[in-house]
């Protein structure tokens, strides 16, 4: 695909509904009490999210299309209906694959999950630990999908401390939770992570809780769940993807004389580090209309490109990026690492190295496409540096089949001189397949 620099960005756009709550949205309303029937409207229409209704579909779920965008479930309660016919596929999907680890490890029955070749090839250990602790048996080979899932019923409820910040392991022991005897317990040892899986498992009825406790001499947030548990089925609907929101609202902070609104965007503040980022590195920021909405904050983002480009406005540190601020921005580090070309004084990005174990190694990717445009940049395990206030030349850059490395490479062609070429673009669809066409729409050359 050919991209070509943007003279300003300029009107409104409503990003469809958030991956993350998607997938759980319909996980969790497939395990509502039987025969209850929950309406999910705005589901998000990325592949991943497919590949998760095809699995439930493939484990008797009844799911259908509904009038408009709606999509119905039929509750089944936390057992399934039966086991799956063939190895359940989850595409580019992560969240799939690990979330549905957990559910099915509490099933009387075998399963095995599997994935395209980057999903092959991503650590599963995180949740194949937990869940042999909680009874189950899981193998694969050397700690990758396929994994081959024995369920056990019920399984023991455990307390569990993560050892990465990771949302998905989360909500794989919560999910599992749900089969166990008594109370499971997550302990987010590195720190919080996206909170969707508890508080639409509260949306439905369960008595799930956080608190914050003290762990080995530091706070941090306890998630529990308490069987037995019954779900009844809800009518949900899903915020716009923040995630997605990012790349248009960056490109909108990049260039001057922009104004983009981005119409109900979730706001759930495990997910809004990105907007305290580019606030604190001088754009133009602006919330509306805040209100909640099936239990997530729900509200309208305005970016406007200020005349002069970005420059830090708070003192200490703004232009490094580390700590458990993370967890909060991981999505979006691959659009803040372009984002960082063009700020006064740059971007480092640390203790970030769970990127290289994303559906690509995110770090080498933006250090390779970062460079092609002629972007200064340093490689770290944990990260990367870029300097800042640098002129961009349009280049041939490359997705490595992952959509948020091809989404922030297109937005960085768009401030970059002249021409580029971005292969692999195709990637979008799995978490955003509508995003070339409303970026257009508030392109101005
Ligand atoms: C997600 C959690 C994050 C994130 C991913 C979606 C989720 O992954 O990067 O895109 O929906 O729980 P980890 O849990 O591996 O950090």
């Amino acid at each position: 695909m050919r991209i070509q620099p943007a003279r300003r960005l300029r009107g409104r756009v409503r990003v469809p509904g958030d991956k993350s709550i998607s997938h759980r949205a319909a996980i969790i309303a497939a395990l509502a009490a039987t025969g209850g029937r929950s309406r999910l409207t705005n589901y998000a229409t990325s592949a991943d999210c497919a590949a998760t209704l095809a699995c439930l579909g493939a484990l008797g779920v009844p799911v259908r299309r509904a009038a408009g965008d709606a999509l119905e479930i039929e509750g089944s309660g936390v057992r399934l209906p039966h086991a799956p016919r063939a190895p359940l596929d989850c595409g580019n999907s992560g969240t799939t694959m690990r979330l549905l680890a957990g559910l099915l490890a509490g099933q009387p029955f075998t399963s095995t999950l599997t994935g395209d070749a980057s999903l092959r090839s991503r650590p599963m250990r995180r949740i194949v630990e937990p869940l042999v602790l909680m009874g189950a048996r899981v193998m694969s080979e050397g700690g990758r999908a396929p994994l081959r899932v024995e369920g056990r019923t019920p399984l023991n409820a455990i307390r569990y401390a993560l050892p990465v910040a990771s949302a998905q392991v989360k909500s794989c022991v919560l999910l599992a939770g749900l089969n166990a005897g008594g109370r499971t317990e997550v302990v987010e040892a590195r720190g919080a992570t996206r909170d969707h899986t508890e508080r639409l498992l509260a949306l439905f009825g369960a008595d799930v809780r956080t608190e914050l406790k003290d762990y080995e001499g530091r706070p941090a947030p306890f998630v529990s769940l308490e069987t037995p548990v019954s779900l009844r089925a809800r009518d949900c609907n899903i915020a716009g993807d923040i995630s997605s929101a990012a790349f248009f609202a960056v490109a909108a902070a990049l260039v001057p004389g922009s104004d983009v609104t981005l119409a109900e965007v979730g706001l759930n503040p495990t997910r809004t580090g990105m907007l305290d980022v580019l606030r604190r590195l001088g754009a133009d920021v602006s919330v509306t209309g805040e209100r909640t909405e099936s239990g997530e904050e729900i509200g309208e983002l305005r970016v406007r490109g200020r005349d002069g480009g970005l420059a830090p406005v708070s003192a200490t540190n703004a232009n490094v990026l580390g700590g458990e601020l993370i967890a909060n921005v991981i999505d979006e580090l691959p659009i803040l690492c372009v984002l960082g070309t063009q700020v006064e004084g740059g971007l480092e990005i640390r203790d970030a190295g769970e990127l290289r174990v994303k559906e690509t190694d995110r770090i080498a990717a933006m250090v390779k496409n970062l460079r092609a445009l002629g972007a200064e940049v340093e490689e770290y395990a944990d990260g990367l540096g870029v300097r800042g206030r640098t002129r961009l030349r349009g280049a041939r850059l490359e997705s490595f089949g992952d959509h948020r490395i091809a989404m922030a490479c297109a937005v960085a062609a768009l401030i970059a001189e002249g021409e580029s070429e971005l292969e692999g673009a195709e990637a979008v669809a799995v978490s955003f397949p509508e995003f070339f066409t409303m970026l257009e729409s508030v392109t101005e050359r």
